[in-house]
């Protein structure tokens, strides 16, 4: 597969074209961004610990039954996966209140929720990312219809109800996360990015100590160690 030119750089990866029209290459780079791009840092290894991360996660959503634009790691820093067009919705799955929703909403932090909240948040750097609502959706015309709303609402709890016990065998509570959907040559709607301590929270069960990118944005320091434990607790060592 022969690496072309650069499509787009977002804040975490480089997407590059490919000599298959229907297929494209992620690089995962070192840099991590908060609080919309106002904190900016890098860390030598975390491009490869995510893309890592990401390629077990995707073998293991795909083998229980969920699409995906993953079709295999070429290298530490390199994902080849299905091109597609990207729906400009960010998805955020919440099983314990902590970030935006103990702030927004003074729910306290740590709160187990009653239920698996899912959001939609506009994927719009210039906006701030605001929240929507499916009538904003349907008016942003973001998708064409309910009906996908639904689907990406469907979708999102499959791969938390495979994801949190998975992870929880491993003594880390899923807190949040944040997914990405698009839609593939064929129209389909599939999972794409990347799922990885960048975008989820995990809290170790034992001792409560974060191991995702909340290192970095609270200064915690730590941050590849993190993120180096969490893939080693899903390769089992
Ligand atoms: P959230 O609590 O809304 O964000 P924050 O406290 O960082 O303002 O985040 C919920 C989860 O979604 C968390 O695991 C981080 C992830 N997320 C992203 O990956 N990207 C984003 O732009 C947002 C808003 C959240």
């Amino acid at each position: 597969m022969e690496k072309r030119e650069l499509l787009y750089e977002g804040k975490a990866k480089r997407l590059f074209l490919t000599d298959d029209e229907n297929l494209v290459i992620s690089e995962f780079k070192d840099d991590l961004t908060a609080f919309n791009g106002e904190k900016k840092s890098s860390e030598v290894g975390k491009g490869a610990l995510n893309n890592k991360i990401s390629t077990e996660l995707f073998k293991l959503l795909e083998a229980n039954g969920i699409q995906t634009h993953f079709v295999k790691m070429l290298d530490d820093n390199h994902m080849l996966h299905t091109k597609v067009d990207v729906i400009l919705i960010e998805v955020i799955v919440r099983n314990i209140a902590t970030g935006s929703l103990t702030r927004n909403l003074g729910i306290e932090d740590g709160k187990i929720l009653p239920f698996t909240l899912v959001e939609f948040d506009y994927k719009n750097d210039d906006l701030g990312d605001p929240k929507l609502n499916d009538q904003h959706c349907l008016i942003l015309e973001l998708v064409e219809h309910q009906d996908e709303l639904d689907k990406l609402r469907r979708m999102a709890r499959q791969v938390n109800d495979i994801l949190r016990p998975y992870f929880l065998e491993k003594g880390l509570n899923l807190v949040d996360f944040k997914l990405e959907f698009g839609k593939d040559s064929n129209g389909n709607i599939i999972l794409v990015d990347e799922i990885s301590p960048d975008n989820c929270r995990f809290w170790d069960v034992e001792s409560g100590e974060k191991m995702d990118k909340d290192r970095f944005r609270q200064g915690l320091g730590g941050l590849t160690v993190a993120y180096e434990q969490v893939l080693n607790r899903i390769l089992g060592k």
